[in-house]
């Protein structure tokens, strides 16, 4: 018995063999235990001889399990870490990896520096009621700044709005007249113009709106060409151009002493000169009051500028259409910014 079952041991290669080994051999119903238990029918002479045998043989057995279990233990272990052994060394599988858009790029870091400045972010719909887009920024029906902003029209009062100034008077009308009013608005926008290289039916726009107590064109002029230190990270020369929007009164355009940029950041262009890059100006009394402000009580500036315009100016892209057509080979390009 001791040699069968020692030879049996031995051959075994699994940990699951060896366990129905260890039942048939040493379990309640094993042959050793089958022979332990007949030693009542053995002779009171024989019955040590018979027992210290059947003892030795059980130990050894025991001992033999115990030792190829750990056999087959250390064989699975070395098994598994040859299988799953890694070569760090392999070329690796390149994952497709996205990037940010150019004009979201710009986007967000317009909306960094406002935040930082206390502004607050805020959204309007992109498909408008003529009143909002229009009548209460004090255009009327036959205002010739109508055919400025050549509009999309779904019904004759609903259009998409063709810039984000009704944003102004949704934030003003959503504070009940409380002050401070200080928000951005970044969004789509919408014109009929023909697309070419610097005109797209369909572009961006970040608008503005401060309205408080004493608010005065300095406070505008201060907070814009802070603004443009930061988007463009040095330092500039900014200058206020007299201007029109009937929803602002004196209206300016805002210039930049001319920067180029390219893939390590912007400098001074070698000639000087100026870059146009937001309109502004101080809220119309007639835009303050239809939105619920006493105009005697408050003042404010609101600007309005184009993420495309600044975004073809900051990396140096020369057609509008490349932000729209996503093509891949030009998005690869901002993979790092
Ligand atoms: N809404 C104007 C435009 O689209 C820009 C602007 C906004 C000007 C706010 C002044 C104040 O042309």
């Amino acid at each position: 018995l001791k040699e069968e079952a020692a030879s049996s041991i031995e051959s075994v290669s699994t940990l699951e063999q060896l366990k129905d080994l260890r039942v048939r051999y040493l379990g309640k119903k094993g042959e050793l235990t089958a022979i332990l238990r007949g030693m009542k029918d053995v002779s009171p002479e024989e019955r040590p001889v018979i027992g210290s045998l059947a003892n030795e043989i059980r130990s050894f057995l025991e001992q033999e399990i115990a030792a190829k279990e750990d056999q087959l233990e250390r064989e699975a272990l070395e098994d598994r870490l040859r299988e799953e052994k890694l070569d760090v060394t392999l070329p690796g599988k390149p994952y497709p990896v996205g990037s940010i858009h150019p004009l979201n790029a710009v986007i967000e870091q317009v909306e960094d520096i406002f935040i930082g400045m206390g502004f607050e972010v805020a959204e309007g719909p992109e498909v408008e009621t003529d009143s909002y887009n229009f009548e209460a920024l004090n255009i009327p029906k036959d205002h010739p700044a109508r055919d400025m902003q050549d509009s999309f029209y779904i019904t004759p009062e609903i259009l998409l709005r063709t810039h984000t100034s009704p944003v102004q008077v949704r934030s003003m009308e959503a504070k009940e007249g409380r002050v401070p009013v200080k928000i951005i608005c970044p969004g789509k926008v919408y014109r009929r113009d023909d697309d070419d290289a610097t005109h797209s039916h369909q572009f961006t726009q970040v608008e503005g709106l401060v309205v408080d107590r004493g608010i005065a064109m300095s406070e505008l002029h201060g907070i814009l060409a802070t603004f443009a230190e930061k988007l463009f990270g040095m330092k500039l020369e900014t200058r206020l151009r007299p201007s029109f929007f009937p929803f602002t009164e004196p209206s300016v355009e805002m210039d930049i002493s001319c920067v180029q940029c390219g893939g390590d950041g912007c400098r001074m262009c070698k000639n000087s000169g100026w870059i146009e890059i937001l309109g502004a100006g101080m809220v119309h009394p007639r835009v303050l009051e239809g939105a619920g402000y006493d105009s005697e009580r408050y003042t404010g500036f609101a600007f309005g500028m184009g993420p495309d315009r600044i975004a073809l100016l900051k990396y140096g892209i020369d057609d509008i259409r490349h932000f729209y057509t996503n093509d891949l080979r030009f998005l690869r390009q901002f993979q790092s910014v």
